[in-house]
């Protein structure tokens, strides 16, 4: 079975503790996930990986987290185009509703860029936001795993457990076409 990379970028530890219960969920599947801080990653380490999680959060009024910032020339120069990519994002919906997850968004877009094949959209019931870079027009997708510990903190696990399911089920039906 693949190795599945998880790299995250964080500022205070929730990206990093959300991913390590993505990292457990997929390891009940049967992967082996080996978990990759941004600020050490290298386009080796990315490009080693066949299945990539990617997480990060959203801080100052739509800011990139300043690891992923300062990588995202790297990121652009990679090229993913057989690389599997699902993202997730943290953010807080009520602080934060005009910017909810905007970074998810951002890593979207350059992600997508790179060529890579992207899983693992997420419906935005049972969020409450104005607008998010991370949300398609209507606001009823998601480009990825949004989680909020500020606000629904006791929804983290089900939701990581449902996507977690969900893109096993993508990512086996793509893989072997990879
Ligand atoms: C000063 C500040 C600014 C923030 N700005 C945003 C924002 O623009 N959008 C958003 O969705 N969340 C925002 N947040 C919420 C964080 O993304 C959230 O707390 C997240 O869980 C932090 O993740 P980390 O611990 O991995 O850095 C902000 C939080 C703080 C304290």
């Amino acid at each position: 079975m693949a190795t599945i990379g998880l790299v995250f970028g964080t500022d205070t530890g929730n990206t990093e503790e959300v991913g390590g219960k993505i990292a457990e969920a997929l390891r009940n599947y049967g992967y082996i996930v080996e978990m990759v801080n941004i600020s050490e990653a290298s386009p080796e380490v990315l490009l080693s990986y066949p299945f990539l999680i990617l997480g990060i959060p959203t801080w100052d009024f739509g800011g990139i987290q300043e690891d992923w910032e300062d990588f995202e020339s790297t990121l652009l120069a990679l090229d993913l185009s057989n690389r599997v990519v699902a993202l997730y994002g943290l953010g807080d919906q009520r602080g934060y509703g005009d910017y909810f997850v905007d970074a998810m968004g951002w890593l979207h877009e350059r992600v997508a860029q790179v060529g890579a094949q992207i899983i693992g959209r997420w419906s935005t019931e049972g969020y409450k936001f104005s607008a998010s870079l991370a949300a398609n027009d209507d606001l009823s997708e998601f480009c990825g795993l949004a989680i909020d510990e500020d606000q629904q903190f006791e929804l983290t696990d089900s939701r990581v457990n449902t996507w977690v399911a969900q893109i096993v089920d993508e990512f086996e039906q793509l893989a072997v076409a990879l």
